[in-house]
């Protein structure tokens, strides 16, 4: 099978010298993984009613490697996914079962902050509980939920403590997209892991970890080595999602493919593409067309997040690559004897005005922090990342913003890429580069400055912040995060 070969090479790597681990392919000792099972869905909980979460402790064996020590909520590595609904309030009762603290964030779900579960305060000790009440008040959308621990976010995600959220609302409903879960409607959480000679997945960041974010060497998709899906002959819809910890994930695939949506819902219409990159916390939806049967495979890549520069032109991805730029698979779909879905609709979403602009504009400028302190951290091995010269500080809150109004945001990230991340606002990317940039956003890729027009959507209360941040993970943790409240 000719595949794709993916152009993230060295120049999407920011720093001279720092030898990629996903581009080398680092040996592997003994290991060899195994792929081609079955691909096995994502349990689904009915969270359209109150429901509960539990995160435990786990061992996982990824691609027939020895165990790994993972976490998960209700499981091993990763969490069911919550099938949630507009207009909908259930209520989610989370338990963590582990020995440390967790909380559980709803990327991507607007909520007023108490419920938001970002905050310093919404932590749940080991053998605690948190309740948090979860008005759905926006449109069909994939978004997910994770641990949000300052100081140990990319740790616990990266090991698992992370799940998807589907929600639907009656325009879904009637559109006629591929939407039978685990059939033609896959979820994939995607994660890179780095295996060690018997096939146990490491994590350990060390100092350019922190510095330049974590990429392993395979992506997988929930947990999963290249399995192989079998699906209706017809369209094939594919939730992606990043949950990696600081790789951006490069896809790509040869059959007519179509984005239908990207963080906060569906587009407008179609758009067709033939390959796609995420950065971590960004959502993607493609539909496949598998109606001329068959097998199709779909390839992807990981690379820094962080050194995206050269990535972002067009050409990205396509033919010009050297062989050893080729993706590994990723998932392969092949047909069964069930039709599926023929056509894609026209029309997704309706057409909304540009948002205008009512209120300020903000700076934030991510940077590695510099100054004595940081000389100092540095010397004892940890390194300071601020937004504004500021490492995190759950005391300090950093501005108010009016709720209903739309600011502009100038967000720039010196020498780096960072995927900026907001919650309880969605925004739109002011000068989209690629379709994955379009529609209504809460977290995107910048290195020079991006303008984005936020919509500051829900209620910060009871003097709980809502945060901003870094989404490589490994940032967050050393200080790249701020807070702010909303009136
Ligand atoms: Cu994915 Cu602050 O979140
Ligand atoms: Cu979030
Ligand atoms: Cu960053």
């Amino acid at each position: 099978m000719r595949r794709r070969s993916l152009i993230i090479g060295a120049a999407a790597i920011g720093t001279a010298g720092l030898a990629g681990p996903a581009l080398l392919g680092r040996a592997n000792g003994g290991f060899t993984p195994r792929r081609g099972e079955p691909f096995r869905p994502l349990p689904e909980i009915d969270a359209t009613r109150d429901f509960s979460l539990e995160a435990q402790g786990g061992s996982t064996a990824f691609a027939g490697g020895a165990p790994s020590t993972t976490k998960g909520f209700g499981r091993d590595y990763l969490g069911p996914t919550l099938r949630m609904r507009r207009g909908t309030v259930p209520i989610a009762t989370v338990r963590n079962r582990t020995d440390a603290p967790i909380s559980s964030h709803w990327h991507g779900l607007n909520v007023p902050s108490p419920s938001d579960g970002g905050a310093h305060r919404s932590a749940i000790a080991a053998g605690g509980e948190w309740k948090a009440t979860l008005p759905v008040e926006q449109p069909a959308a994939t978004l997910w939920y994770h641990t949000h621990v300052h100081g140990r976010v990319a740790t616990d995600v990266h090991a698992g403590l992370a799940g998807a959220i589907v929600v639907n609302d009656e325009e879904s409903d009637a559109l006629a997209l591929p939407s039978e879960a685990g059939v033609d409607d896959l979820v994939l959480i995607l994660q890179d892991k780095t295996f060690d000679g018997e096939g146990r997945a490491t994590y350990d960041p060390g100092m350019m970890g922190i510095m330049h974010g974590v990429v392993g060497d395979r992506v997988l998709a929930n947990g999963q080595l290249a399995p192989v899906a079998t699906v209706p002959k017809g369209l094939v819809r594919l939730r992606l999602i990043n949950a990696s910890t600081g790789a951006l994930i490069g896809m790509g695939w040869h059959r007519p493919a179509r984005l239908i949506a990207t963080d906060q819902g569906l587009l407008p219409r179609p758009i067709a593409v033939s390959s796609l990159a995420i950065g971590p916390g960004e959502r993607a939806e493609i539909v496949v067309d598998m109606g001329q049967g068959g097998e199709e495979v779909l390839v992807a890549r990981a690379a820094h997040a962080s050194g995206m520069s050269g990535m972002m032109g067009g050409g990205m991805m396509g033919g010009r690559g050297r062989s050893s730029d080729a993706g590994q698979t990723l998932i392969t779909l092949r047909t069964g004897p069930d039709e599926g879905v023929r056509d894609l609709p026209e029309r997704l979403a309706s057409d909304e005005a540009s948002p205008v602009l009512d209120g300020p504009t903000r700076r934030f400028h991510l940077a590695a922090g510099m100054g004595p302190m940081n000389m100092m951290r540095r010397a004892i091995g940890s390194q300071t990342m601020t937004i504004n010269g500021q490492p995190y500080d759950p005391e300090r809150i950093d501005f108010t913003a009016r709720r209903g109004t739309i600011e502009r945001w100038r967000v720039s990230g010196a020498m780096m890429g960072h995927p900026f991340h907001a919650h309880g606002v969605k925004f739109r990317v002011l000068d989209p580069r690629r379709p994955e940039e379009t529609g209504w956003k809460d977290s995107v890729l910048v290195k020079e400055t991006r303008d984005l027009l936020v919509s500051i959507d829900a209620e910060a209360r009871d003097r709980v912040p809502f945060m901003f941040h870094c989404h490589i993970l490994e940032h967050e943790d050393a200080g790249m995060m701020g807070q702010f409240l909303t009136i």
